[in-house]
């Protein structure tokens, strides 16, 4: 077998995933030259920034890697066509949101993102090229991939001397968790039918992961363990939350469910935090397009069993919503609401899906007045969040750089991510700056409801509810 020596790789996406997993893999493999494209010129010249602070996305320990490596052998760049003509191996990390439109809009995965590159490598790539694709994609998309490379080489000019193959590598990295998830992963997942090529890429995680970690599968496994990966672990999040309602009504607290069910080494400790319901920009997607392509197989009973891991998600919101209106004597106009928390989870400054988004939406159209605060999360992006209502209600909403700010005459706070900040909270004092009465509503479940026994506000926890 002739395994070739991968010499310089260019990725195509500097997200969330792109930036991240190929600052770990320049920093592993000081051999090989990476670069990463983006047609998104801001984010860019924000990765080429001096200021490290100013690089778009924030992880732990992502800046000291990047001011390790970049422009050693990591580069970032707009120019696309000529970082793929000098590849031997081009990931393509670029979105893959839910259609807005056409057959299976609101499910099914819109690939045309990973379409365009493909033919931007069709037309650009010399010589033998490793195509792998990393992002989440709907099984048997390699199939659509080879097509138009197949077709589109033949029609470009240099394509004499111009071969490719086809790789699957998910990404299974958690935001905020970047950086270690990509250092230290569970398992490596490669797909794919040439030998040649899984063995060049295996050879590049071996620089830094045991082999015993590296799986490889054929292609259509590969694709559709990712979106399996997903579904389980969004639907473990939302067995809990569905049991944390119950919790709340009974007197059984949920830490101690959890607990006592984690204990059982087949359900394991792990990934059974109650919450105000999953966010970010993967778990819904994921599941609907695996509904779809449920449907598109013909098994409609599979899609809609995962189906309700979506319900339950979307309902959980909801009914936690519903709540804080009501024990506000079901009217928060004009009522002064502290949020703590933006993005989807802690230490990330990602706001995609957050349930903050709809939680604030909903309080301002009820005319409430509202204090936001996150450690990571910019004013302009709550603005681009908020949208429309959040523009109507301008003057209703403020964005809070001083936690201890945020809190002043405040009729209620919502406690939507787990900051690590949050959880050292002087709620006696927070408590003398608040109205009388008030509320403090804690969805992550990290205030000691011992610590405020003496605290002149009412308390509200998820799983737990007023049974303090
Ligand atoms: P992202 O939106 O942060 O980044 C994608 C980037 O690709 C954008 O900057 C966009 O401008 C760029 N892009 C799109 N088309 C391009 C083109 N033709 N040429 C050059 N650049 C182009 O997305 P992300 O969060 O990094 O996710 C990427 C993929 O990885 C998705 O399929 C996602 O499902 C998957 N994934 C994401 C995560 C996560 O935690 N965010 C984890 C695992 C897998
Ligand atoms: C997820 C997968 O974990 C990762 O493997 C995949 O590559 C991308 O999608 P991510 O969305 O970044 O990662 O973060 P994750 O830690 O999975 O959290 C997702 C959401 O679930 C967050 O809103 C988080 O707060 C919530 N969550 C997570 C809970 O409510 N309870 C938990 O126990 C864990």
């Amino acid at each position: 077998m002739l395994v070739k020596n991968i010499n310089s790789i260019c990725c195509i996406g500097a997200g969330y995933v792109g930036g991240p997993t190929m600052a770990v893999v320049a920093d592993n493999c000081p051999d090989i030259k990476v670069t990463i494209v983006d047609l998104n010129e801001e984010r860019i010249k924000l990765w080429n920034s001096n200021d490290l602070t100013k690089i778009p996305i924030f992880e732990p320990g992502l800046k000291e890697i990047i001011s390790r490596v970049r422009n050693k052998n990591l580069f970032f760049t707009t120019d696309v066509e000529n970082s793929i003509k000098n590849s031997d191996m081009v990931f393509i990390s670029v979105n893959t949101p839910t259609k807005t439109k056409g057959i299976g809009a609101g499910k099914a995965s819109d690939i045309s993102w990973v379409e365009a590159c493909t033919r931007q490598v069709a037309s650009n790539a010399i010589g033998e090229t490793i195509i792998v694709e990393k992002s989440t994609i709907p099984v048997r998309t390699a199939e659509a991939i080879k097509t138009i490379l197949e077709n589109n080489s033949k029609k470009n000019s240099k394509s004499d001397a111009c071969s490719f193959t086809v790789l699957s590598n998910p990404e299974f990295l958690a935001e905020g968790t970047a950086v270690k998830d990509l250092q230290n992963p569970d398992r490596i997942l490669i797909g794919g039918e040439d030998e040649e090529s899984i063995q060049a890429l295996k050879n590049i995680y071996l620089n830094w992961v045991a082999e015993e970690k590296i799986i490889t599968t054929n292609l259509w496994s590969s694709e559709l363990s990712k979106l399996t990966a997903n579904a389980f672990l969004a639907q473990r999040i939302s067995s809990i939350n569905s049991i944390s309602a119950l919790c709340e009504v009974t007197g059984a607290d949920i830490d101690e469910v959890k607990k006592a069910i984690g204990l059982d080494t087949r359900i394991g400790k792990k990934f059974l935090n109650a919450g105000p319901g999953f966010g970010g920009s993967c778990f819904k997607k994921d599941i609907l397009n695996l509904t779809y392509l449920c449907q598109h197989f013909g098994l409609p009973e599979v899609s809609s069993y995962w189906e309700q891991v979506v319900s339950i998600n979307n309902w959980q919101i909801y009914r936690i919503y519903k709540m804080v209106i009501n024990k506000l004597f079901g009217n928060v106009t004009n009522k002064k609401i502290a949020i703590l928390g933006f993005s989807f989870k802690a230490n990330t400054n990602d706001t995609r899906e957050s349930p903050a988004i709809f939680i604030c939406k909903e309080l301002l159209v009820e005319g409430a007045l509202l204090s936001i605060h996150d450690p990571k999360v910019s004013l302009a992006q709550i603005i681009t969040e908020l949208g429309d209502i959040g523009e109507e209600n301008r003057s209703n909403w403020s964005h809070q750089i001083d936690l201890d700010e945020t809190y002043d005459d405040a009729d209620a706070i919502i406690i939507l991510t787990e900051w690590e900040q949050y959880r050292n909270i002087n709620w006696d004092l927070v408590s003398s700056k608040m109205k009388s009465p008030s509320w403090v509503f804690d969805t992550r479940k990290i205030v000691n409801p011992k610590k405020i026994k003496n605290c002149d506000f009412n308390f509200w926890q998820v799983g737990l509810g007023n049974n303090i």
